[in-house]
């Protein structure tokens, strides 16, 4: 039976309108046509939040909540090991302490029993990441939260319209990451935004993200404070410390352009997964990551874990290809054991004095502390699911069949 191939481009068609709208309106200092407002009033309304603060980058966005939320010196963040870097790093240049815990054998998201079991006098916010595409079990972190005033940060960088219970990913946090990186399910390129719904903390992330001009609002858009203040000789403008982490119009016009098919993307990788996961079922050795009833993985990517103690990771990749497979990706090392951490202890110990922050307080970053992903980590395989047509997602679930058949 023949199928029916649906190709979508790579680039959103009215991109190349908006950018032009751009262009041709010119770079101004105080003006713009407006993308900038439209992406970040459109994008929160979508993923159900109050404000949306586009930025440079989903790791700028981290930085941002994480300033604007008075998290700082000899604070504790916690974190999950399995993440990108940028999420503990995050927590350094804020010099706060990231405390990386263990996830969840079967989901791969962050244990709450590991939250539950590092939470201290000093912990200030947890940033539970949705990794893969897949929203970590929010409701019992939301009432931890509560319980401890703690901040929560969701990390949403690689989960485009995931859900949770009801409810999209993105809405649950008090404030939720985005990340517009080549990679991801909205790109420009580069770029981020971070959402909020909670006024104080809204203007405060605003504020962070913009150099801290004190009169900025957090209004759509409103990124620059009026001429009218800024052109006087005895105008103040600086009274916090912030980033300066702005997205460029054209950035924001590129982004807006992918929101407004974001549905069309998110189904081009669910597809891509769902191509995947069919031949995945038939082999017991290959444990897809395991979405939970009432979640909606995102599928930002397609993750398993291989099982065979006789079939070396790098074998199968070889295999998938030589047989013309796209490749696949192993897992990011566990973020504890990432050498920084090392590095640091070690820089710690031989100078406490100039760490007095760290000193007595950084955990020791070492294999051991997360059991469960240091396991599991050397025997994760993710697969793309960024195929903009749907007989290449089919042509290369076809090759991971004849891939794990000969292993079988
Ligand atoms: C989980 C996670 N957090 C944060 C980031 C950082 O995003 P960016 O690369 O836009 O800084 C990424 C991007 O790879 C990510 O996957």
């Amino acid at each position: 039976m023949n199928k029916t191939i649906k190709t979508i481009p790579r680039v959103a068609p009215a991109a190349y309108r908006y950018v032009q709208e751009v262009l041709d309106f010119g770079f101004h200092n105080a003006h713009s046509v407006g993308m900038t407002a439209r992406l970040e009033r459109d994008f929160a309304a979508r993923f159900g939040q109050k404000y949306g603060i586009a930025h440079c980058n989903g790791t700028a966005t981290l930085q941002t909540a994480l300033l604007a939320a008075g998290v700082g010196v000899g604070d504790e963040v916690i974190v999950p090991t399995f993440t990108v870097f940028s999420t503990p790093a995050a927590v350094l240049q804020c010099n706060a302490v990231p405390v990386i815990v263990d996830v969840d054998p079967d989901t791969w998201t962050i244990s709450v029993d590991a939250i539950r079991k590092h939470l201290t006098p000093r912990t200030r916010a947890i940033i539970p990441v949705s990794i893969c595409g897949l929203p970590p079990d929010l409701d019992p972190i939301m009432e931890l939260a509560q319980a401890n005033k703690l901040v929560v940060i969701e990390d949403n960088a690689q989960c485009v319209l995931g859900w949770y219970k009801g409810r999209v990913a993105g809405s649950i946090g008090h404030f939720a990451s985005f990340s517009f990186q080549a990679s991801k399910t909205i790109t420009c390129g580069d770029g981020g935004i971070l959402t909020c719904s909670d006024d104080t903390l809204a203007l405060a992330a605003r504020k962070a993200a913009t150099l801290g001009f004190k009169d900025l609002t957090v209004k759509p858009g409103a990124t620059v404070v009026p001429e009218s203040l800024r052109c006087r000789p005895d105008y103040q403008r600086h009274a916090s410390l912030g980033w300066n982490q702005r997205l460029p119009e054209v950035a924001c016009a590129v982004a807006l352009a992918e929101l407004e098919r974001v549905d069309e993307l998110t189904e081009m990788r669910r597809y891509c997964a769902m191509a995947f996961d069919q031949v995945v079922r038939e082999f017991d050795w290959v444990v897809p990551q395991r979405t939970p009833e009432g979640y909606v993985n995102a599928y930002w990517n397609y993750a398993v874990q291989f099982r065979h103690d006789d079939v070396p990771w790098s074998k199968l990749l070889d295999t998938f290809v030589s047989l013309g497979g796209d490749g696949f990706y192993g897992s990011y090392q566990p973020a504890h054991l990432e050498p920084v951490f090392a590095n640091l202890n070690r820089a710690v110990d031989a100078n406490p004095a100039r760490y007095p922050h760290f000193a007595g307080r950084l955990p020791r970053y070492c294999k051991g502390i997360c059991p469960n992903w240091e396991a599991i980590q050397p025997r994760i395989a993710m697969l793309k699911t960024n195929y903009f047509a749907t007989d290449a997602a089919d042509q290369q679930a076809e090759i991971l069949a004849q891939t794990l058949k000969r292993f079988a």
